[in-house]
C-alpha cells in the first residue's frame, strides 16, 4: 500500500517538525492538534523554519510555498485521519493520553492505515495492544529539531509485521533520513544510552566535581558533541529526561538508571529547562 497521506496528531515542538518534513518531501500532511491557537504556532513555527532553508538556498521560495500547500490542519481526530495511509502520534509524553488517542486512531483510521508513535520511551508493544491491528503499530522516532536531525529510530513492538518495518524504512530514507530499526525495551536504544550519559553528567555536577560550564565544554570540545550533556537535556526538558530515567529504572530494574536527586529537585522546582526559562542554564 503506497503512503500519499500522512497524518500528524500533536502540533508541539516534534509534531510541527514532522509535519514540516513530510510535506516538504511531497506527502499531503494533516497537522492535528484539539488546540486550533497551537495549530496556527504551529504553521507559522514551519513557515519560519521553512524560511531558515530558504536563506541557505537549500530550497526555493516556490519549494517552500509549496510545502506549505500541502498542509492542512485539523482539530477532530476522526475526520484529521478518515484518508490516512500512515499517522504519526506525537503527542504528550503521557502513557495513559498515547493509549487513548491510539484507541481513537484504530476506531477512524482505514484498515490498512500504519499507525507509528513519536514516542520516546514508552512501550511500542503496549500501545500496539489496545489496537486491532498491533501488526500495524510501529515506533518512528524523529530527533528534535526534526528538519536538521539524520536518524529516524525505528522500533518494532512485539507484533509489528517485517512489511510494515520495510516500510516505514523505506518512507524514512524518502524522506533524507538515516533509518535505524531497534527492538521494543525500555528506552529504546537512543535514550538507553543517551540518558545515562545526561544522568551521569547532572550527578557529577550535584557531587561538585564540576561545574556546568566545565562539565559541558569537557563533552563538547572532547568529545565533539553539538551541545554538552547539561545543555542537551534543558534542550530536552529536564521533565522528559526524568520521565525516560523512570521507565529505564522501572523496566529494567536495574539501580544504574536511578535519576538522580538533583534532576528530581530540579524538575519539582519546576526548573524544566528552555520551556520553563531556567534549568541547568537560564534562557530569556
Ligand atoms: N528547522 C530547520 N533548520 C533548523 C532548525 C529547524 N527547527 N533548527 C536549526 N536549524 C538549522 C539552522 O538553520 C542551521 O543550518 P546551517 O548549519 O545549514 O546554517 C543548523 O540547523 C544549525 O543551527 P544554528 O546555527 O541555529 O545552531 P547550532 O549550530 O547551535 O545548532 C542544533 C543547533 C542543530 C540544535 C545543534 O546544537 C545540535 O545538533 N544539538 C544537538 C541536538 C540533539 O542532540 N538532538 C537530539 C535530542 S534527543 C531527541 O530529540 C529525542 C529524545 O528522545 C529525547
Amino acid at each position: 500500500m503506497p503512503i500519499n497521506n500522512v497524518s500528524v496528531i500533536g502540533a508541539g515542538t516534534m509534531g510541527n517538525g514532522i509535519a514540516h518534513v513530510f510535506a516538504q518531501y511531497g506527502f499531503s500532511v494533516q497537522l492535528i492538534d484539539v488546540n486550533a491557537a497551537q495549530l496556527e504556532k504551529a504553521l507559522q513555527t514551519i513557515s519560519k523554519n521553512l524560511d531558515r532553508q530558504v536563506a541557505k538556498a537549500a530550497i526555493t521560495e516556490e519549494q517552500k510555498a509549496e510545502t506549505l500547500a500541502r498542509l492542512t490542519t485539523e482539530t477532530d481526530i476522526a475526520k484529521g485521519v478518515a484518508n490516512a495511509d500512515l499517522v504519526v502520534e506525537a503527542a504528550t509524553e503521557n502513557a495513559e493520553l498515547k493509549l487513548n488517542i491510539f484507541r481513537q486512531l484504530d476506531a477512524a483510521a482505514p484498515a490498512h492505515t500504519i499507525l507509528a508513535s513519536n514516542t520516546s520511551s514508552i512501550s511500542i508493544t503496549k500501545i500496539a495492544a489496545v489496537t486491532k491491528r498491533p501488526e500495524k503499530v510501529i515506533g518512528m522516532h524523529f530527533m528534535n529539531p526534526v528538519p536538521v536531525m539524520k536518524l529516524v529510530e525505528i522500533i518494532n513492538g512485539y507484533a509489528t509485521d517485517a512489511t510494515v518495518s520495510e516500510t516505514i524504512v523505506t518512507l524514512s530514507k524518502t524522506l533524507g533520513k538515516v533509518p535505524c530499526v531497534v527492538n521494543d525495551y525500555p528506552g529504546f536504544i537512543a535514550n538507553k544510552i543517551l540518558m545515562p550519559m545526561i544522568n551521569e553528567a547532572i550527578c557529577s555536577l550535584y557531587e561538585g566535581i564540576a561545574d556546568v560550564e566545565a562539565i559541558d565544554t569537557i563533552m563538547k570540545l572532547g568529545m565533539a558533541h553539538p551541545m554538552g550533556p547539561l545543555q542537551l537535556a534543558d534542550f530536552i526538558g529536564l521533565d522528559v529526561c526524568l520521565s525516560i530515567l523512570q521507565v529505564l529504572h522501572d523496566g529494567f530494574g536495574n539501580p544504574k538508571y536511578a535519576p538522580c536527586p538533583l534532576l528530581v529537585n530540579m524538575v519539582t522546582a519546576g526548573k524544566l529547562g528552555v520551556k520553563s526559562g531556567e534549568g541547568f542554564y537560564t534562557y530569556t
